[in-house]
C-alpha cells in the first residue's frame, strides 16, 4: 500500500475520503494536527492544489486535498468559496441562504467539489472538478447528510441531498462526480 496523506486533521473528512479508494492501493491517513495550511485561493480548485502542495512538502510524502461549496447562480454564485463559513451552523447557514433567496424565482444552484493530489515535492500530479446541478428549495426536505443537503433538490433523482441514501448521495454528489474522473488517473501514476 502506498500512503497518501489527506489535507485534514477532521477524521470525519478522511472516512469521507476512503470510501473511494476501498479498492485502490492507497492507505489515507490524516495530516499531522500542528500542520497549519492556508487556503488563500480564489477558486476551489486554486484551494484544493494549496492544501495538498503545502501538505506534500511539508511531510515528503504524497497528498490529497479537497474543497467544496454550493453555488446559487441568483445570488451570483454565493456562498461559494465562503460556504462553510456563511453563517455559525449549518441551519443558520440554510437559514440564511432561504432568506436571501426570497421568492427569488430562479432557484439554480451548483455544488462544486475540486480533488487535487501532490507529489512528495510538493507538485500537483492530478487534479479535477465535479459538479451536480440542482435547484434550491422554500424549505428543507430530509434528515440525512450535513451541510446544505437539505435544501438541494435534484431532479434527476427527484430528491433533495439530505433525503438520498448515502450510496446514492455518493455517486451523484460533486464529490462523487469528482473522484470518478480522478480515480482512473491515479492508477497511472
Ligand atoms: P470544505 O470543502 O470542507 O471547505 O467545506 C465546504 C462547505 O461547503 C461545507 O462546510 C458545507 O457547508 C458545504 N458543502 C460541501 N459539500 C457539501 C455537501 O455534499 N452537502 C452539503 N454541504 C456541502
Amino acid at each position: 500500500m502506498s500512503q497518501l496523506v489527506v489535507a485534514t486533521s477532521n477524521p470525519g473528512k478522511l472516512r469521507e475520503m476512503q470510501v473511494y479508494f476501498t479498492d485502490s492501493r492507497w492507505e489515507l491517513t490524516l495530516k499531522p494536527e500542528e500542520l497549519e495550511i492556508k487556503e488563500t485561493g480564489t477558486t476551489f480548485l486554486a484551494n484544493a492544489c494549496l492544501k495538498a502542495s503545502q501538505v506534500a512538502q511539508a511531510v515528503r510524502k504524497w497528498a490529497i486535498a479537497d474543497d467544496s461549496g454550493l453555488e446559487v447562480q441568483a445570488l451570483n454564485g454565493a456562498p461559494g468559496l465562503n460556504s462553510a463559513r456563511y453563517a455559525k451552523t449549518d441551519s443558520d447557514r440554510i437559514n440564511r441562504l432561504l432568506q436571501e433567496l426570497g421568492d427569488e424565482p430562479n432557484r439554480n444552484a451548483q455544488f462544486v467539489c475540486a480533488v487535487a493530489i501532490a507529489e512528495p515535492d510538493g507538485s500537483i500530479a492530478l487534479q479535477t472538478v465535479g459538479t451536480c446541478q440542482g435547484e434550491i428549495l422554500y424549505a428543507p426536505r430530509g434528515t440525512g447528510g450535513f451541510g446544505y443537503d437539505p435544501i438541494f433538490y435534484v431532479p434527476e433523482q427527484g430528491m433533495t441531498f439530505a433525503e438520498m441514501p448515502p450510496e446514492v448521495k455518493q455517486q451523484v454528489s460533486h464529490r462523487g462526480q469528482a473522484f470518478a474522473a480522478l480515480l482512473p488517473q491515479l492508477k497511472n501514476l
